[in-house]
């Protein structure tokens, strides 16, 4: 199938099958699931076919031509950590993009995710959580140390500059987000941090929301896009989250 013929409506059927194929190895999928809930973080190789992949690359690279602001900005609530990048939020894309919002409505994605978190992924009950993108392209962009208000996260890779030049993902897993008393810097010499190198058309599923994490700083005008695909834990359910950093970023 060319990408041309991926659609909305053929999508869910292309990675229902991707995914049966790819993870039929019951092994792997605990692995990967325990990894998952070690690390609060895991790569998933193959979790889309490369033509899927493309095809919202292709959208995601024509959403941010048109609807991309840029944003260089602290937020109080994780420690003043910095956000130096360009950002299309959720609206932009729900109204002129195609492919994300169906893949984000995908059975099949959020049924396998479920395995690997051994809980079911919701849908996000917060629409302006559910997916947006991120551009950094000059030298010192980055996206400061956080957590996030949900608690589940696929990030594509969409461009990814070679390690030299920053963009990598550091994590601390297993911390809390109090927005009144954040202690980023109490977390990052408490615990030891991971670092993860990512390379165009990698895909990672991150525990957002107990997991602090950030990028690396670009040190050298070079390009990292991402697009993050956001769901919800039970537990999100019932909680009265607020939004600051996420209304600070998108529109
Ligand atoms: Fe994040």
């Amino acid at each position: 199938m060319t990408q041309r013929e991926i659609t909305a409506a053929t999508v869910e059927e292309l990675i229902a099958k991707n995914i049966s194929e790819r993870f039929d190895n019951d092994h792997e999928v605990v692995k990967l699931s325990q990894h998952f809930r070690r690390e609060g973080y895991v790569k998933l190789p193959g979790l889309v076919s490369p033509e899927v992949f493309d095809a919202v690359a292709e959208e995601t690279h024509r959403l941010i031509d048109t609807h991309q602001k840029r944003i260089d900005i602290r937020l109080k609530e994780t420690g003043d950590s910095p956000r130096y990048m360009s950002t299309v939020g959720q609206k932009a894309i729900a109204t002129d993009g195609e492919l994300v919002p169906a893949v984000y409505e995908s059975p099949a994605l959020k049924g396998f995710l479920s395995r690997i978190a051994k809980e079911e992924v919701l849908d996000c009950p917060w629409d302006e959580e559910k997916y947006i993108i991120t551009r950094q392209h000059q030298r010192g962009d980055t996206h400061g140390w956080h957590w996030g208000d949900f608690s589940f996260t696929v990030i594509w890779l969409i461009e990814a500059p070679s390690l030299e030049y920053g963009g990598m993902l550091q994590c601390v897993p297993h911390t809390d987000w109090n927005k009144e008393d954040p202690r980023v810097e109490d977390y990052l010499q408490e615990h030891p941090i991971r670092s993860y190198g990512h390379a165009k058309g990698d895909m990672y599923f991150l525990r957002s929301d107990t997991t602090l994490h950030r990028t690396v700083p670009l040190n050298a005008d070079r390009t990292r896009i991402i697009l993050n695909t956001c769901w919800a834990g039970q537990r999100d359910m019932t909680k009265t989250a607020t939004h600051e950093t996420m209304q600070a970023m998108f529109d």
